[in-house]
Order: structure tokens, then sequence, then C-alpha cells
């Protein structure tokens, strides 16, 4: 058996900082538990358009479809605001998203108990919380037709299209009953059906899978709007959520603000499954560039960090080496460590980003 390749995209802003801890924590599954992963390197988002003029180059492309996972850091900053929307740092994710077909993004919301006072929620509710949002993302008005900035008499109009085919919920709403099966059960699906079509037949579609091959499922189905309010009125209510692109976008960064930092939150997208049997897949984490603190060795490396621990679990069918490396995060978030976005009022001295890979090296050691 060949070793499992990865493809590293560390991308812009914090992407190479937080991505250079993840490939130290690679290195220490190669080494420590007889994993060696065979990682090659490339260019995405601003830094790809600098060399190439492209946010995505073809040869990259092809290689995101060959190897078994893609790791990616972060696209986008402030340099790249004023490019043609076309080669915008951002285009370069989309068209990994599209071109791998990853139409499953599962993205957690767990509050690490050391870090409950850091939500803007009140501690009760947030501590314990495990909610994953499961996000369509290769459809809905991301990519639908027709778009575009058009004249319409002697005005500019702007047109974006949401489109879903039912094959497209399908799939998706499949995803997350399987995914809720593994967890406690409970699927809520978000749309806006009471003034969008495609909301009506999400909500038709969802339920009809559900009813036909889910029906130990719990489901439940809410407009989106009155989600994002639950989500920060009792959050604990939920255990997974399925909801479009655009809604999972908004609805994802709420819940990730609710576990306190967004530096924490990883992400998982899936697609369907290659020749080998193992599902397409790219690992990111939730958080952007963060341009602000690019360069200065603040940035969390955990939400990164985690992102390979998903990969991990849902591509290699390591479940127990994910978890491994989620508890050696948790010891050292429990033993004080913290980089500057989880300090508390009551102060301190921030960790660098490389000394908290230092520190989860040091607990992955003491885990053997
Ligand atoms: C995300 C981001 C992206 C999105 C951007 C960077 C294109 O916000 O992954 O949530 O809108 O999907
Ligand atoms: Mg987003």
């Amino acid at each position: 058996m060949p070793n499992p390749s990865l493809l590293i995209l560390p991308g812009d802003g914090i992407g190479p900082e937080v991505m250079d801890q993840v490939t130290r924590v690679i290195d220490w599954f190669g080494a420590k538990r007889d994993m060696p992963f065979d990682v090659s390197t490339d260019l995405v988002g601003g830094a790809a358009y600098d060399k190439h003029g492209t946010p995505l180059h073809d040869d990259t492309m092809a290689k995101a479809l060959e190897v078994d996972a893609v790791l990616l850091g972060a696209v986008g900053g402030p340099k790249y605001d004023d490019l043609d929307f076309s080669v915008k740092p951002e285009r370069g994710l989309l068209r990994l998203r599209k071109e791998m077909d990853l139409f499953s993004n599962l993205r957690p919301a767990q509050c690490f108990d050391a870090l409950a006072d850091f939500s803007s929620l009140k501690k009760d509710l947030v501590a314990g919380l495990d909610i994953m949002i499961v996000r369509e993302l290769t459809s809905g008005v991301y990519f639908g037709e027709p778009r575009g900035i058009f004249e319409e008499g002697n005005e500019r109009v702007g047109i974006n299209t949401q489109r879903y085919t039912e094959s497209e919920i399908e799939r998706v709403a499949r995803s997350a009953f399987e995914l809720a099966r593994r967890r406690n059960n409970k699927v809520c699906s978000m749309e806006k059906a009471n003034v969008m079509e495609s909301g009506i037949l999400w909500r038709e579609v969802v339920q009809k899978v559900h009813d036909e091959d889910y029906p130990d499922v719990e489901l439940s189905h809410m407009y989106a709007d009155n989600g994002a309010m639950q989500l920060v009125r009792a959050p604990k209510q939920f255990d997974v959520i399925v909801t479009d692109n655009l809604f999972g976008d908004i609805l994802s960064d709420c819940a990730a603000m609710l576990t306190g930092s967004l530096g924490m939150l990883p992400s998982a997208s899936l697609g369907a499954p290659m020749a080998n049997g193992r599902a397409r897949a790219m690992y990111e984490p939730v958080h952007g560039s963060a341009p602000d603190i690019t360069g200065q060795g603040k940035a969390n490396p955990i939400a990164c960090i985690l992102s390979f621990a998903m990969a991990l679990r849902y591509s290699f069918d390591q479940g127990d080496e994910a978890a491994r490396l989620e508890a050696a995060i948790e010891s050292v978030l429990a033993g004080g460590a913290r980089t500057a976005d989880l300090m508390g009022p009551e102060g301190g001295t921030p960790m660098s980003t490389t000394e908290m890979g230092d520190a989860i090296l040091h607990a992955l050691d003491a885990s053997l």
C-alpha cells in the first residue's frame, strides 16, 4: 500500500504560519505512530496569483484531484481587494470546492471546557456544546446562473441566482442523516421556505429522504432566520444542522463564535468516493487569513491542527488517532496554554504560534 497522499496549500496571511505547525504534527504521526504521509505543497489564493496571475494554477487543481486529501490554510488579504473578481484569492478556494465536487461541508462547533468563559454567551449556555453544521458547498447562490452585473435601462443590476436541484439537496441531506446516526441522532434543516421556492423544494426533499431512509433520525425544520436566533438563544438544542451554501456560511460563523474563538474551529469538505473508495476531501480552518496579525507569530494554530484531526477521522479512518490529537489539544488548553485570541480579561502573556505547536507536540508525546 502506498502512503496516503496530502496536498498542503498554506495560502495567504496566517495560513502559512498555522500550517507550519500542522506539518510538525503530520511529521509526529509519521515518526511516532508509523503513519507516514506523502506530502506535497503548492500555492493557492493571493500567493498563487502573485506567482502565476491566477489564484489556482491548473497544475495545482490537477494535483488536488489526485491526492487523498487537501489541507488548506486560508486565502485573501487587503493586497488583493482591488483585483478583478475573476482572479480574487477566494476564486481559488471556490474552484477547488466546485471541481472536487465537495458538496458536504462539516463545520463542528464544539466548546472546550477550558474556554467556556471566552464565549460571548453565558457559560452555562455553551459549556459542553457540540453541534455540527453541514453546509452544502457546491451549489446555491454561490454558483447559480445567471449571475453578473448587467445594464438595465439607465442603471446597472447585480444578479445572483439561488438554485438547487433535487439531487443536490438529497446528497447533502443524506450526509447529514448519516452523521447524525453517529452522534445524537437529530437533524434540524434550515432554509427560508416561507419566501423562497428553493427553500420549499429543500424542505420537501429533506423530508422525503428522511421518511424513506432515515426514519430513525429525529428531523425538524426551521426558517434560517429563526435558526440564527435559536443558535444564540439556546445552542445546545441542536445536534446536526443541515443547510444551504449561503445560510451555512453565515450560520457557521455565528456558531463558531459561540465557542469563544474563530481560531479553534476546523472544517472538512467531503465529496463523492474516488476510485480507491476514499471520499474526495479538503480540510481547512473556518477562520480566514487574518491580515491584521499576519507575520507576528500570534495566530492560533489549533483550528488548522484540528482540521488535520478531521482528516485522520474522515479520510484515513483513524478515529482513535484523531481522538488522540483532539485530547492533546484539550489537555494543553486545560493546562492554561493560550494564544493571543484566547486571552481572557485576567490577562497574562500569550503564547506564540510555535509555542502552541510545541505544547501540542509535547502533549502528543505524553499520550504514548
Ligand atoms: C468560508 C468563507 C468563504 C465562503 C470565502 C472565503 C469564499 O467565508 O469558507 O466560510 O464564503 O464560503
Ligand atoms: Mg464564511
